[in-house]
């Protein structure tokens, strides 16, 4: 640890509360930040770990207001919801609260207050805008119109789901408010803008210092400072009914910008925690901050919350900001409203007791540098082949052969040979390995050199086999058991910040007090004579079956998700120029087989009356080759020819896809018709 600081106060982002957490999340910020947390308390540092519920912004109030209720009410909802799943999963905050609380209300508007009396803001008139049903000024995410890119004609005020464009509600053609439906007029409303522009060369000179981030973090911020006219204004206020009341006279109706307030959160949560003492972290040169976040909160972190500190003036700034990028599920984004995660409640009542796998998988695969996929299949193995066949065999062999040669009772190394030497090294040097990846933010690295240690156990015994030398050498084994017991005992403790549950249940098992790191570079700590308790698995295999019921699940999501979608959207408009280019043919399919090594591919044999040609088409999941021979076709035969799989295909037969991807041929109403008519 660099010793300039006495003390850290971490976070992790304030997770929105509208809808539970899941996989995503847990991997994003959560799980690191808290192996981060339970690491610097076993080494004894000065830490506290501050979190809680984001309640405020529009996407709560639109949900209320679909769910017919009150915004209040889906944030004590999901506070609750939340809240759980991060104890259940073992994240140890020392404190989760939440921004509709009073504390935080106060401790937001003060701060807007500072920075207001010090002249930190700029009031401009702009035009928003206004439902004059619902007598209000309409977030971006009330309005929705025709995309002026792609004709999409449900784009929202601040973006096109469909072509991905960022836009301004004035953008929309045909805009209509989401509330009432009526076309919103343009009305002039005052806000309070921070002037990043002006505050750019600071802001600068503060990234520019801290180049040891992340470089996925510190990329996004000089892209931001350099890119064209570099950082603009920023609204801090909004016209809206839901969040922290922008504390002026001048007004009514408007609340702080939750990108404003949220951050704030985390100084009220430290108040919340220690009302006497909590500016210490906040306000001395010797506490360090640690932001630990996901790529989508980088410039908030980096840039805006780090400017309102400047302004401000009291506290100290962001250390450092170890932002992940995103985690995907199966080959496919997270998504809430296509029902495409695995949800932490759902996976505690499949997986009972097994939070450790999970943290184990998430932290092996963390997306630390780059995006990355989270499959079932992998959780499987890095369940069978490491936890269970390497970490657990491993303690478990230990702890049974302790019972079986020596009634649980710890025997006494009296000499070593080269071989337990060296793995004594390897043990000793180990904590220095693992504690310099977690605090570089290397997690993945950091649990592989953890499982290392287990794998040098279990290449001891397997190497020493005292189940065999028992019958020739016994003193010999008793030196090995005791070393495979200090083993067990060193990766207890380091398996701690990974492996919360797990390290607990081994010490228990060993029958010792937790110990902290410090520990763990001695090779004595279990002493000779000590009983250990009844061996007990610590983790059990992961079946197929298992597997198969959350691939299950996510298929349902999926189809559930393409009907709910409805047909798919019209392209943009042809001509008929463009049209009559195409040569389309009615055919017949005289012969067809699948192409070896693929499983979507048919290799076609296709009469088209005027020629006999070979089409290779990907429709093998759909048809098999023998129910399709003689079958009538529509084929575009002036297609330019293409070589799939080292065979020429030339042209392309017409399909009928639905939204769930099933296939059928578009085939001439009578069968009859010769081969080479032409379809127009
Ligand atoms: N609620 C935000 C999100 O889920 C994160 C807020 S982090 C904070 O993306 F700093 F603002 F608290
Ligand atoms: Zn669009």
């Amino acid at each position: 640890m660099n010793s300039k600081f006495k003390r850290t106060l971490v976070t992790a982002a304030l997770p929105y509360a509208n809808g539970p957490v899941h996989i995503g999340h847990l991997a994003g910020c959560y799980l690191p930040a808290d192996i981060y947390v339970r690491y610097l308390r076993s080494i004894g540092h000065d830490v506290k770990f501050v979190c809680g519920s984001d309640e405020h912004g529009v996407p709560i109030t639109i949900k209320a207001k679909k769910e017919h209720t009150t915004p209040q009410a889906v944030v004590d909802k999901y506070h609750t919801i939340m809240g759980n799943s991060f104890k259940d999963f073992g994240i140890s905050f020392d404190v989760y609260s939440r921004t509709s609380s009073k504390i935080h209300h106060q401790t937001a508007s003060d701060f807007f207050k500072t920075l207001y009396d010090k002249n930190g803001f700029t009031e401009e008139v702009t035009e928003q805008y206004y439902d004059e049903t619902a007598k209000q000024f309409l977030a971006d995410r009330y309005i929705v119109g025709t995309c002026p890119k792609c004709a999409n004609p449900n784009a929202y005020g601040d973006q096109c789901e469909k072509c991905g464009s960022t836009l301004n509600a004035t953008d929309l053609i045909d805009p209509k408010s989401t509330l009432s439906g009526s076309k919103p007029v343009l009305k002039q409303t005052k806000n309070w803008f921070l002037p990043l522009d002006k505050l750019q060369p600071k802001i600068k000179a503060y990234i520019e210092k801290h180049s040891d981030w992340k470089t996925n973090v510190y990329g996004q911020c000089k892209s931001w400072l350099d890119s064209g006219d570099g950082l603009q204004p920023r609204a801090m206020t909004r016209d809206l009914d839901w969040g922290v009341p922008v504390p002026l006279k001048d007004a009514e109706g408007k609340v702080l910008y939750v990108w404003f307030d949220a951050p704030i959160g985390y100084i009220s949560a430290t108040k919340e925690l220690l009302p006497d003492t909590w500016e210490d972290y906040w306000k001395k040169d010797d506490s360090r901050l640690i932001h630990f976040i996901g790529k989508d909160n980088i410039v908030f972190h980096c840039i805006i919350f780090p400017a309102m500190l400047m302004e401000h003036g009291e506290f100290i700034l962001p250390d450092n900001v170890p932002a992940n990028e995103f985690l995907n599920l199966e080959g496919d984004k997270i998504s809430t409203s296509r029902n495409w995660a695995v949800w932490l409640h759902e996976y505690l009542n499949d997986f009972k007791n097994m939070q450790d796998v999970l943290r184990y998988t998430l932290c092996s695969n963390a997306p630390e540098t780059k995006d990355n996929d989270f499959t079932w299949k992998d959780f499987q193995t890095k369940n069978n082949s490491e936890l269970v066949a390497i970490f657990g065999n491993f303690i478990n062999r230990t702890l049974v052969l302790t019972h079986k040669f020596y009634e649980g009772k710890v025997p006494e190394a009296k000499t070593y040979n080269k071989e337990d030497l060296i793995v004594l090294e390897e043990l000793a040097a180990a904590p220095g390995k693992v504690a310099k990846a977690i605090e570089q933010f290397k997690f993945r690295e950091a649990i592989s050199e953890w499982m290392n240690v287990a794998r040098i156990g279990n290449k001891y015994l397997a190497e020493t086999e005292p189940w065999k030398l028992i019958k020739t050498d016994e003193q010999r084994v008793k030196t090995i058991m005791n070393v495979a017991l200090q083993i067990s005992c060193n990766l207890a403790i380091l398996a701690e910040p990974f492996l919360p549950f797990t390290s607990k249940k081994l010490f228990e098992l060993l029958n010792i007090k937790p110990l902290r790191w410090a520990a763990a570079s001695q090779t004595s700590n279990m002493a000779h004579g000590h009983t250990i308790n009844k061996d007990e698995l610590l983790f059990s295999k992961v079946e197929d079956e298992h597997i198969q019921i959350q691939l299950d699940r996510l298929k349902k999501s999926k189809e559930d998700n393409l009907v709910n979608a409805g047909p798919i959207e019209f392209k943009t408009e042809t001509t008929f120029d463009d049209f009559s280019k195409m040569d389309i043919r009615t055919a017949t399919i005289i012969a067809a087989e699948a192409v070896p090594k693929t499983d979507k591919l048919l290799k076609l044999t296709i009469d088209t009356g005027k020629d006999v040609r070979t089409v290779v088409s990907g429709i093998a999941i759909y048809f098999k080759p023998e129910d399709i021979i003689g079958h009538k076709v529509c084929l575009l035969v002036n297609l330019a020819p293409r070589k799939i799989k080292g065979i020429e295909s030339q042209g392309m037969i017409l399909m009928a896809e639905n939204a769930k991807g099933e296939l059928s041929f578009v085939s001439p109403e009578k069968n009859d018709i010769e081969n080479g008519s032409i379809v127009k």
